[in-house]
């Protein structure tokens, strides 16, 4: 038993590495010691995040996939193995939200979209590394948009409720096999995802004073959960959703 935060000889798969929280959370575990398996569609981001891992002394396998293409994930998990012989983490990170306005007016193909990616993706990644893995830490990354009402991004916010429950449920389905399961539920983070509610004053600030430390979040002030979680520092975790939103949900 230690409370060393290390991941020295653990292979972590971590989507939607290509940039904003993911690739802040792969660099955090590689820099604790993880080999870092890179996955998001577009290979020229991931091979960027692997160079800047590298330089440092790392080691990163980029490999594009797309998460909600079953086939597609277990070709990732399948190469994985044969380059590690084994699997230790994995960080569900890659979501998209396509659709920003009033619930009732979603059309199908961004509903499909939104699940497709967010809720599907994250299953197909989550039983891919469970029936490979010999024991080890799932991250879901969820938002607080998935605690309450998410106005103009209720869809998304279904996806990331759904998120959390299937990390409940996973967390008791795979316990007896010893793996953990928990979330991390961010709140406005400055990523290309969240750009144009950053960007934009009265929305930024629609968050930020809800806040309790006035700002919002940076990528690497996520990405020390996510090495925590995975590591064996968090090995009585399981089942729970950590809140990292500057305290806004608290106010
Ligand atoms: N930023 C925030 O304020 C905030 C708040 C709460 C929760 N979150 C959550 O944090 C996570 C990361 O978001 P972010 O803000 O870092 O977003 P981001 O900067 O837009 O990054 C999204 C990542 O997901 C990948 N991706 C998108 N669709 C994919 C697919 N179908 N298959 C594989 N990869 C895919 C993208 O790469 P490609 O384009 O190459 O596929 C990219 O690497 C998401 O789960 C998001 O819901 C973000």
């Amino acid at each position: 038993m230690t409370a060393d935060i290390t991941l020295v000889d653990k292979v972590i798969v971590v989507t939607g590495a290509s940039r904003g929280i993911g690739a802040a959370i792969a660099t955090a575990a590689a820099n604790v010691g993880a080999s870092v398996v890179l996955a998001s569609r577009k290979q020229e981001g991931l091979d960027a995040v692997a160079e800047q891992i590298r330089a440092q002394g790392g080691i990163a396998l980029p490999i594009a996939t797309h998460t909600g293409q079953p086939k597609a994930v277990d070709a990732l998990f399948e190469a994985v193995i044969g380059e590690f012989g084994a699997v230790h983490g994995l960080v569900n990170n890659a979501a998209t939200n396509v659709y920003f306005g009033p619930l009732l007016g979603i059309d199908e193909a961004a509903w499909d979209k939104t699940f497709e990616v967010n809720v599907k993706g994250y299953f197909n990644a989550a039983r891919a590394f469970a029936t490979r893995t010999k024991g080890g830490s799932i991250v879901n990354i969820a938002s607080i948009s998935g605690m309450r009402a998410a106005p103009l991004q209720g869809v998304y916010g279904m996806t990331k409720a759904a998120v959390i429950s299937m990390t409940q449920s996973l967390a008791v389905e795979l316990g007896p096999g010893n793996i953990r399961v928990n979330a991390i539920a961010p709140g406005l983070v400055e990523t290309r995802f969240a750009q144009s509610l950053v960007d934009d004053d009265e929305m930024r600030k629609h968050f930020v004073d809800r806040t309790a430390l006035g700002r919002h979040g940076q990528p690497d002030e996520i990405a020390g959960a996510a090495v925590y979680l995975l590591s064996e520092a968090a090995s009585y975790m399981t089942g729970q959703v950590m809140v990292l939103d500057g305290g806004m949900t608290a106010t």
